[in-house]
């Protein structure tokens, strides 16, 4: 399975920390938001990512993530001159899907919770189609709203309705087949100019091929989309982590337990960040696998 991260848009609802830098780069407590949902991939097991981004901040991520290479991973990059919706992610993103499965994450959604892995590893062993994961929140006008039957298929979708059928929203994880390539080429853009990916959720679901996992109350999944759910997403963390002294998305850690690179190689990574509170942790882990 292939993997994508959406890390385009202009972030306005950010502004003005977003004029100079790409909303997906900020800090999320002790790291940058990019790295909540390349976690999600790496726990998928996905190793083969391309990041979409703006012109203006390809170097920026470039920096960061380099080829992927330092994380057992291959990272590449795709550039979105101008936002058009995230089913565009298949257009731009065909080439690197090739003829396999997808996984794509929006590069401001963190996911939260024990047992995540598992629930990734069923949703890729057992894909058919699409599959989306929903989430129970009190304010699904906001979202994509989804409901599905008592055998998980997904019986209706709808984007941002004024009254909602349910209270379960849509996030930003979604596992196809091979289709979505062809389903989101031909998908018309929306009123505002884009290709909207609930239009090709709905392809799945009229063909009946939609499946919705849903995540249960035990579960966060959080948003960061504005200054207050981004100060909360932090907030979140960082009592997470000082409570349980665990990092939450530590992407060494997590390339490390996947047997993606080798202890010693993680603790060269932490190396580099000696200075960092979430370096010295790396090298920590890395200690107790023996690197
Ligand atoms: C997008 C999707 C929506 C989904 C949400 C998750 O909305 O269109 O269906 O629930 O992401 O973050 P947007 O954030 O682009 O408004």
């Amino acid at each position: 399975m292939k993997g994508i991260i959406l890390a385009g848009g202009t972030g306005t609802r950010l502004g003005p920390v977003t004029k100079a830098v790409s909303k997906q780069l900020l800090q999320v407590y002790d790291k940058p938001m990019i790295y909540y949902p390349l976690s999600v991939l790496m726990l998928a097991g996905v190793r083969e990512i391309l990041v979409i981004v703006t012109p203006d901040d390809l170097a920026g991520y470039r920096r960061l993530l380099g080829d992927g290479s330092a994380l057992g991973l291959e990272i590449g990059y795709a550039v979105q001159h101008e936002p058009r919706g995230i089913a565009d992610a298949f257009v731009l993103g065909a080439g690197h899907v090739g003829d396999d499965q997808v996984a794509l994450v929006l590069g401001d959604n963190i996911f939260h919770g024990q047992g995540f892995s598992g629930v990734l590893a069923d949703a890729v062993k057992n894909l058919d189609g699409c599959t989306l994961f929903g989430y129970a929140v009190a304010d699904p006008e906001r979202y994509g709203v989804g409901e599905a039957d008592a055998t998980g298929r997904l019986i209706s979708l709808e984007e941002k309705p004024a009254v909602p059928k349910s209270r379960r929203a849509i996030t930003g994880l979604y596992l196809y087949d091979n289709d979505v390539v062809e389903i989101a080429a031909r998908q018309r853009p929306s009123a505002r100019g884009e290709r909207e990916i609930t239009d090709v959720n709905r392809a799945y679901l009229e063909l009946g091929r939609a499946s919705l996992v849903d995540l249960g109350r035990g579960f966060a999944w959080l948003d960061t989309g504005t200054p207050d759910s981004l100060a909360e997403a932090a907030k979140y963390v960082q009592i997470i982590e000082n409570r349980q002294g665990v990092r939450v998305a530590c992407v060494e850690e997590i390339a490390l337990r996947m047997g993606f690179i080798d202890a010693e190689a993680c603790r060269l990574l932490g190396e580099e960040l000696a200075n960092s509170q979430y370096g010295q942790y790396v090298m920590r882990v890395a200690a107790e696998s023996g690197g």
